[in-house]
């Protein structure tokens, strides 16, 4: 049966062959069509390297004829059509060059229904001219004389965005090219989708339903569009806007990618993005938009903001109250919000508070309103230019664009959890950011104030008070003692300045006593950075943990402190939190909050625990990058946490991983890159080598860290559980060595293998590698690694040699006192050339 219909198709193939060979005198390898030649409705002619294709053809289950052009690999993926909107009815149809030159479609009665319209040159009527189909879709007229094209497929897309296309706005005659969607997947005529450029100071890319936009991707800032997260994690490449001398603003895109990419608008106004699986002989999405309600315009209504991890998803900027609370709280937010407290410039002249300047509330990762106006300026000049103005509402920076201000609405905002996006600043009246101070100025003023004067006097203390700002506020309120403080508590007390000691809470000695049962060693819950842990539980039932420095070694303060500065200050839900601290009577002590499930080494490596399967390690590396992202670039300071380690990922109660441990973090200055210690603090095993041997420190060493983590977490080995099998090759060596043999699957650890993760998990080994590769500028950042985690980058590249094998290997073959054979050794030398 089946044979019988390869031989009938391989019958038919040889048929068509022989048929346009010798029956139409017209070869099927051409790409082009010149003068005279007529093509039938069944002739297709191919580009050169077999990428295009371009004939008739009917959408799926219809009859209609289509001039087309489509993927060589794929006949169903039509990339261009010529008479969208004038089907044929019958293959009576054909497509020529006619007489004056022009590409035309004529039906069996040799009237023209279609044509590439290119008006006839009175000095030269009668043109010769020839049509070429190239390699990247685009079918272009030319004369045979020689000069410009006379006519080019590309110039009229149709719903598909090809590379070399050009999707312009034109800001002085209004003229602009997008790509819009066919009617139905069976009727390639001008649908109610589009997509395209619109220019109003800065581009942005939209997605239409007729005139109405339902999808905005944010501003380009000269490097990505703002508001699409991928463009920050893929390898961004190929996306140029360009702006010409007649005010033309042209946005194109090369794919650079090995794999054959496509990218059109489909029926439902879902911009996709495409790439073609060998393997599977069919398309794999890489990207679309709009993906989530929150990508939708304006889901929130003008000063709403759109977040996909809140729930509900929209909420009203700071300063703001929805207009319709009945409507809001029932989900309908197209009423959006409306201002709370009127601005400065808007309070009436007599006011008490006229004085009072407006401030702003900053929100980042945000993809900025549409309709902003903009400057050229620099960072910190935005904020007066902004309040100086009366009308404006709201402003935000972007390196490549200057200042943005708003006036009028805020009009689709959308917040991201990550990469994507600006800082963006509200303007709010002073009141509701000083809301909190402002209530303990009434209080106290009501209290003590007799008089007016009293009042007044207590106002302006205040106010200077606050200003001085950093003031060790709740350490001063501690009392009398603070002029007994040792030298190393002066220490300490400078080291929280620098911390905003009011919003950590102070918890009492005898209260942490209490909670662990007078530092019970029944509650130690082991070693910290800088001193034993113990678990604790409050009077109110709250489990917490301690972590106490040792007072007796005299060591441990300078990580004690630096914990306290560095963790203070960020809030993940993959990093530990700090609840408070503990400076009296000598100790000092920071209180943690518990986590139920204790450290990530002990079911990693104890091979009688048997709870993390697949799924669980997948999400624990996921967190690990998420919270590793938050450290390197998602809060306000860039953090080098120095110590990655599985006994440093904590776990709660659903297996969510957290980072803690912060004793050897660094903050990293603005520009800063990296840094140079003469003294090397970490673990061995997880040091990156520029680190441990150079003490030279990066993002990238953290990365590596993260990957010898990948590698334990999928291996279920540690890298010193080596030490005497596999050749001590280690655990990066042991993973290089199984890698070139693609023998990968080998080193998965038995307790979570199972087939159907496989490929995942295989990605994981490959992530894996390419972070732990030798030299840092190899290794992926950490916004990349999550990028290939989620697959959203598809490519992965070919890792390079790990770190540490290579000197390893050469000490080893330098070295007499081998405890492996020489046979074995010679294995391991070949394997590890790499490929
Ligand atoms: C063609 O249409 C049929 C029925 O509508 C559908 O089952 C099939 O998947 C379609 N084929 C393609 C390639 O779209
Ligand atoms: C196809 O048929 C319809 C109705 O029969 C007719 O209106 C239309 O003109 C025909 N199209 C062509 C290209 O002949
Ligand atoms: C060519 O011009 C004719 C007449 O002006 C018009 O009807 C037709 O739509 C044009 N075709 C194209 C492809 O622009
Ligand atoms: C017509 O031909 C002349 C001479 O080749 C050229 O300069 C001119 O641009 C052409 N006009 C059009 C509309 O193609
Ligand atoms: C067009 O050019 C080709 C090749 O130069 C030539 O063979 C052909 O006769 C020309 N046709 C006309 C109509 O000039
Ligand atoms: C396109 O929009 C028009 C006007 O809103 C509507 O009448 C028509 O049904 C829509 N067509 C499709 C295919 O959705
Ligand atoms: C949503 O609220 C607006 C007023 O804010 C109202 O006009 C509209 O009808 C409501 N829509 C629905 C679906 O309830
Ligand atoms: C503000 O003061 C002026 C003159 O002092 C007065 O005429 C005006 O009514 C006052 N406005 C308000 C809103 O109180
Ligand atoms: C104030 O802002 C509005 C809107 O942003 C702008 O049109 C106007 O030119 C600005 N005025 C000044 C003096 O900058
Ligand atoms: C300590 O615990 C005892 C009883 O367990 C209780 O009476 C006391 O108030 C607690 N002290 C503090 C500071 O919580
Ligand atoms: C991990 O946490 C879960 C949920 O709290 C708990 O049931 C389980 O016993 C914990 N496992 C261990 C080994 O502590
Ligand atoms: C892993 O262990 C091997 C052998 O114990 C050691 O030589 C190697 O340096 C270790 N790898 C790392 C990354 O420290």
């Amino acid at each position: 049966m089946i044979s019988s219909r390869n031989f009938l198709s391989g019958f038919l193939k040889s048929l068509v062959i022989i048929f346009v060979l010798f029956g139409s005198g017209f070869c099927l390898e051409t790409d082009t069509i010149n003068a005279g030649v007529v093509l039938k409705d069944s002739d297709t002619i191919v580009s050169s390297r077999e990428i295009f294709t371009l004939g008739f053809f009917s959408p799926n289950g219809t009859t209609r004829r289509y001039l087309g052009i489509w993927y060589h690999v794929s006949k169903d993926t039509v990339a261009w059509v010529a008479n969208r909107d004038r089907p044929l009815n019958d293959s009576s149809g054909s497509f020529s060059i006619s007489a004056d030159g022009n590409i035309v479609i004529m039906n069996g009665n040799k009237e023209i229904i279609w044509s590439s319209n290119v008006t006839s040159n009175s000095t030269t009527s009668g043109r010769n001219t020839t049509a070429q189909l190239l390699d990247s879709g685009n079918l272009v007229l030319r004369d045979i004389a020689g000069g410009p094209n006379l006519w080019e497929s590309h110039w009229y897309p149709t719903n598909t965005f090809l590379p070399s296309m050009r999707i312009f706005h034109n800001t002085r005659t209004g003229q602009r090219v997008s790509i819009n969607s066919w009617k139905s997947p069976q009727d390639p005529d001008y649908g109610n989708y589009s997509s395209g450029l619109y220019v109003v100071g800065i581009p942005q890319i939209y997605i239409w339903y007729n005139d109405r936009p339902i999808w905005r991707s944010g501003p380009w800032n000269g490097r990505v569009l703002t508001g699409v997260t991928s463009m920050y994690s893929v390898y961004v490449d190929g996306f140029s806007v360009a702006t010409e001398d007649d005010g033309t603003v042209v946005f194109t895109r090369a794919f650079r990618q090995k794999a054959l990419m496509t990218n059109y608008i489909n029926t439902e106004g879902v911009l996709v993005e495409a790439a073609w699986d060998e393997q599977k002989k069919d398309w794999s999405p890489t990207w679309q938009a709009p993906i989530d309600d929150c990508d939708f315009y304006n889901n929130c209504g003008p000063f709403g903001i759109c977040y996909a991890n809140d729930r509900p998803k929209c909420s009203c900027l700071k300063g703001y109250e929805p207009k319709n609370k009945e409507e809001w709280d029932r989900g309908n937010w197209s009423g959006g919000c409306v201002k709370r407290t009127p601005l400065q410039c808007d309070r009436d002249n007599n006011a008490t508070d006229k004085h009072k300047m407006d401030k702003f509330s900053k929100i980042a990762l945000v993809k900025v309103p549409d309709f902003m106006q903009w400057t050229t300026g620099i960072e910190t000049e935005c904020e007066g230019m902004c309040l100086r103005n009366c009308s404006c509402i709201a402003y935000a920076y972007e390196l490549g664009i200057g200042c943005m201000f708003w006036s009028g609405s805020l009009t689709d905002i959308q917040k991201f959890s990550r990469d994507a996006g600006s800082e963006f600043f509200v303007r709010v009246a002073y009141s509701e950011l000083d809301e909190k101070k402002d209530k303990k100025v009434i209080i106290i003023a009501c209290v003590v104030a007799s008089s007016v004067a009293m009042c007044i006097c207590l106002f302006l203390s205040w106010r200077w008070m606050s200003k001085r700002r950093g003031q060790p506020v709740t350490l001063e309120y501690e009392g009398g003692d603070v002029g007994q403080l040792d030298s190393s508590e002066t220490v300490l007390r400078n080291a929280m300045d620098k911390v905003n000691i009011e919003e950590l809470p102070l918890y009492s000695f005898e209260m942490v006593e209490n909670a662990t049962n007078n530092f019970d060693m029944a509650n130690k819950l082991g070693m910290g950075g800088f001193g034993p842990v113990f678990k604790g539980k409050l009077a109110n039932g709250k489990e917490i943990a301690v972590k106490r420095l040792s007072t007796e070694s005299g060591q441990g303060l300078e990580e004690f402190m630096n914990e306290v500065v560095v963790i203070s200050k960020l809030q993940h839900r993959n990093l530990v939190r700090l609840l408070g601290c503990c400076v009296e009577k000598g100790e000092k002590m920071l209180v943690y909050e518990y986590m139920q499930n204790r450290s990530l080494d002990v079911f990693l490596f104890d091979r009688s625990q048997n709870i993390l399967d697949w799924r669980k390690r997948f999400n624990i590396i996921e967190g690990i990058g998420r919270g590793l992202l938050y450290l390197h670039r998602d809060s306000r300071l860039r953090i080098i946490h120095r110590d990655l380690k599985p006994s440093n990922i904590l776990l709660d109660e659903d297996w969510y991983p957290k980072i803690s441990d912060f004793g050897m973090a660094r903050i990293f200055g603005g520009n800063q890159n990296q840094a140079d210690t003469g003294r090397v603090v970490g673990t061995y095993g997880y040091m990156a080598p520029e680190y441990a041997m150079g003490g030279r420190f990066s993002e990238k060493s953290d990365v590596f860290s993260f990957g010898v983590l990948v590698l334990e977490i999928i291996s279920g080995r540690k890298n010193t559980s080596f030490y005497n099998d596999e050749l001590s090759l280690g655990l990066l060596g042991y993973s290089w060595k199984l890698w070139n043999e693609y023998n990968t699957l080998d080193m998965i650890d038995q307790r979570i293998s199972s087939p159907s993760s496989e490929a995942e998990i295989m990605r994981c080994i490959h992530i894996g590698l390419l972070c732990v590769q030798e030299f840092p500028v190899n290794r992926p950042s950490i916004s990349t690694v999550l990028s290939m985690l989620s697959s959203e980058i598809f490519d992965l590249p070919v890792p390079e040699h790990p770190g540490f094998t290579d000197r390893w290997n050469r000490s080893y073959v330098g070295s007499s006192s081998s405890k492996t054979s020489e046979s074995a050794n010679q294995v391991t030398v070949t394997a590890l050339e790499g490929r």
